[in-house]
């Protein structure tokens, strides 16, 4: 059963992303699939993040973060800000990337990215839903195809996450 309540939940089509957050002058960056477009006026977007990442620290007093856009070959990028191996490291080092306006760090290679001021937080079960209100983006490269979440398989390891039925707590 979990593997198809897995394999339905990989149906919803995701993109990649490589999330940024800053708190003074400290930043840390992880990969992302739980990023959507919530609002059009003003532009607002959800992101949905476990708190026990050493990013939702930052992410709560920073109250900041940006959203780069992974393109599909950039598989070494999602793996490298997504897996916890890479969390005893500075996962920044050896990446090309710049301070946003807000301090939160943007990978330079991204094919696209938004810059987002936490604007309400909620629970959400094992994650936190945060809101982020969208300031500044730029579309860097409008040819690279961006990745998609299926396309990661279980690079996250969630297949082990999903419960065995609809009724788990
Ligand atoms: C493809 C992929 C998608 C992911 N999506 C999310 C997500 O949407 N929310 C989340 O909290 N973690 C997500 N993760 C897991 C984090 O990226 C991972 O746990 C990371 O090591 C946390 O880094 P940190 O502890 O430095 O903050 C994802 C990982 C991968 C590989």
């Amino acid at each position: 059963m979990r593997r198809s309540i897995a394999a339905l939940c990989r149906r919803l089509t995701l993109g990649v992303y490589v999330v940024g957050v800053a708190h003074e002058g400290k930043r840390d960056a992880f990969t992302a699939a739980a990023v959507a477009p919530a609002s059009y006026r003003p532009l607002v977007l959800s992101l949905a993040i476990n708190p026990e990442h050493h990013s939702y620290g930052l992410l709560r007093d920073g109250k900041t973060f940006t959203v780069s856009v992974l393109a599909r070959h950039q598989i070494d990028l999602a793996t490298r800000f997504g897996t916890s191996r890479a969390c005893a490291q500075d996962k920044l080092a050896g990446v090309d990337w710049y301070p946003g306006r807000h301090g939160a760090p943007i990978l330079t290679d991204a094919i696209a990215f938004l810059e987002c001021l936490v604007a309400g937080q909620m629970n959400a079960g094992d994650h936190r839903i945060v809101l982020g209100r969208v300031v500044h983006g730029d579309l860097v490269n409008r040819r690279a195809p961006p990745m998609t979440y299926a396309e990661t398989g279980n690079l996250d390891g969630s297949m082990d996450l999903y419960p065995s039925s609809f009724a788990d707590g």
